[in-house]
């Protein structure tokens, strides 16, 4: 009989945990296909400075733990109360120069070293040069997206960033200018770099020159409001030949395909022009992200969902149904126009 309640218990549990799965809306499945976003693998240069500089300062810092709590043991050890403890004061001692010297200038010195190899890793990873063939971008973080522009090569996207791969011989970097339109946000891929304040009102900058190839998981770093936890991005390292494929088809005007051009009229008859754009139509807003190349992305609404015909139809009846606070409007269409302007969505390869 307990037995038997213990079993139903489970299959409630794992019941429960199916549902959660399913409704991650397809999140959870994918990136558990990409290796954890950790600082101990770093695959960029700043991230690997970083990550060395702070390995050194544990060893030093914990070399120092271990001395001062090794002697604090063996005193306490040492010189517990006995049984046949006299209870004299044990002997006095005053002013020992070499003792006073020593543990003066030791400690200067650590802390000089570390001010140095500090000083030393900020400097290269805050100083680098741009090298000619460098990418530049420009990130503007946004309540809760972000906006990549590409300014020399004329493109615009959103909360995934393609960038090419950096052969160490050879370099190719992506400079990062960071913006903010709102709020303070911050942009952090935890392999790549490390986190870099978005703030209104200033440009920060940053550089990644990744060695691998795959799509690195990144975050805001920094509250900026309700939605700050679903303000997720992708980092895509391609080699470059597929990075100037991505680029050439993100600089296309979209296809118009005659099939969907109800849903066209639709989605420019409607509020979504005064936030996004599509090239080539009436829509220019800026308030939202760029639209023209919609499905190249793999991912809605910054990480919240997979990017599928499926779930646009919800996010855009509802964008609350994925992300509570989320700033676009419910757009509420009846169904049949729904079916029209999602099927115009889904042909902006
Ligand atoms: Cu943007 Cu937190």
């Amino acid at each position: 009989m307990m037995m038997k309640r213990w079993l139903l218990a489970i299959a409630a549990m794992m019941a429960s945990a199916t549902l959660a799965v399913a409704n991650d809306w397809g999140m959870g499945d994918a990136n558990s296909k990409i290796p954890p976003s950790s600082i101990f693998s770093p695959v960029s240069t700043p991230a690997s400075d970083i990550s060395t500089l702070a390995f050194f300062v544990l060893a030093i810092t914990g070399a120092i733990f271990l001395i001062v709590g090794g002697l604090i043991v063996y005193s306490i050890v040492r010189f517990r109360a006995r049984a046949d403890d006299d209870g004299r004061e044990p002997p006095q001692v005053y002013g020992s120069n070499p003792i006073e010297f020593a543990w003066t200038t030791v400690p200067i010195i650590i802390v000089f070293v570390l001010i140095l190899i500090t000083a030393r890793t900020i400097y290269t990873v805050q100083a680098a040069a741009r090298p000619p063939g460098a990418i530049a971008v420009r990130v503007i973080g946004h309540q809760w997206w972000w906006e990549f522009q590409y300014p020399e090569l004329g493109i615009v996207t959103a909360n995934e960033l393609h960038v090419p791969l950096s052969d160490p011989k050879n370099p190719t970097p992506t400079f990062l200018v960071l913006e903010s339109a709102d709020v303070a946000h911050s942009f952090w891929v935890p392999r790549l770099a490390g986190k870099t304040d978005v703030i209104p009102n200033h440009k920060n900058t940053m550089w990644i020159d990744p060695h691998q190839a795959g799509t690195f998981l990144g975050q805001c770093a920094e509250f900026c409001g309700t939605e700050h936890a679903m303000m997720l991005l992708r980092v895509i390292v391609e080699p470059r030949g597929d990075f100037q494929k991505w680029a050439a088809a993100e600089k296309q005007a979209p296809v118009q395909d005659a099939s969907v051009a109800r849903g066209r009229a639709l989605f420019e008859s409607t509020a979504c022009v005064s936030c996004h754009t599509i090239r080539g139509t009436q829509a220019t807003g800026t308030f939202g992200p760029d639209l023209t190349h919609l499905m190249s992305r793999e991912t809605l609404g910054a990480g919240v969902a997979m990017n599928t015909p499926e779930h646009l139809k919800i996010w855009v009846h509802d964008p609350e149904e994925m992300k509570p606070g989320a700033l676009m409007p419910a757009m509420n269409l009846e169904q049949k126009d729904l079916d029209g302007l999602v099927a115009y969505l889904a042909t902006l390869k």
